[in-house]
């Protein structure tokens, strides 16, 4: 008998307050719908089914226009960590795979969602993220601004979303409800194994009004 193939969710973060943007750029116009719209027709066309964190105002507005695409949309929390909990909360027990990604970052392509699901399915890999080389040296400093020390930068990634979870490493490690940037921190934390693919230059995340400029050009490409 085949194998089904695996379930595979994406939970897209949308509940920030955008406070280094100055509002919720997540439904900022871009190219002719939502920030968030394009996330979300994204991860659609590769998943099983795309639950939406929305800020609790949205989530409880009958008129909030759902993005095409959505299985379901939940009120978000006041970090992102508790929004990525409260997605997964509504994450079917089946699932096999469970992919992050940022509403924020509007061009991940389809492809980088394939890639980081594929690797996330490794022998012994609990998670599979995308991070590019970085192009500037990076120093360690404490808090008086001294310098600690100087990694190799050949040994440094900057990572970014979808990143891909075995569901049960990604259930496991939010059991505790601890705080990250991001859920392979959360992951490693809890001593699962996470791999690295190629990310992609403009899978940028838009964080200050600049980059929303930027989209704007990119989006009109
Ligand atoms: N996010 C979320 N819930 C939160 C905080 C963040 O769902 N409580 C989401 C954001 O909507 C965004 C992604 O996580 O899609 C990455 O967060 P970030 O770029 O930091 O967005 P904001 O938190 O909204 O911005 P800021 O940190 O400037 O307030
Ligand atoms: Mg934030």
């Amino acid at each position: 008998m085949a194998t089904p193939p695996a379930s595979i969710w994406t939970i897209i973060v949308a509940a920030g307050s955008g406070q280094r943007f100055g509002g919720l750029k997540q439904f900022s116009e871009l190219g002719g719908r939502r920030m968030v719209d394009w996330a979300v027709e994204t991860a659609a066309g590769v998943s099983s089914g795309v639950v939406v964190v929305v800020p609790a105002e949205q989530a409880n507005d009958p008129s909030f226009s759902v993005p095409r695409g959505a299985s379901v949309t939940v009120a978000g929390g006041s970090t992102r960590s508790e929004s990525v909990r409260r997605g997964l909360a509504v994450v079917p027990a089946d699932a096999d795979v469970i992919c992050v990604h940022d509403a924020a970052r509007p061009f991940a392509t389809a492809a980088l969602f394939e890639a980081v699901v594929r690797a996330a399915g490794g022998d012994g890999v609990a998670a599979a993220i995308p991070g590019i080389e970085v192009a500037d040296t990076v120093k360690v400093v404490d808090a008086q601004g001294r310098v600690v020390s100087t990694p190799d930068r050949a040994t440094l990634r900057a990572v970014q979303t979808p990143q891909a979870f075995r569901a049960a490493a990604l259930r496991a490690a939010h059991a505790a409800s601890p705080e990250a940037t991001d859920d392979a921190a959360v992951v490693e934390a809890n001593g699962g194994y996470v791999v690295v693919v190629p990310g992609e230059a403009d899978n940028r995340k838009i964080t200050g009004p600049d980059d929303l400029v930027w989209a704007k050009n990119r989006s009109a490409r």
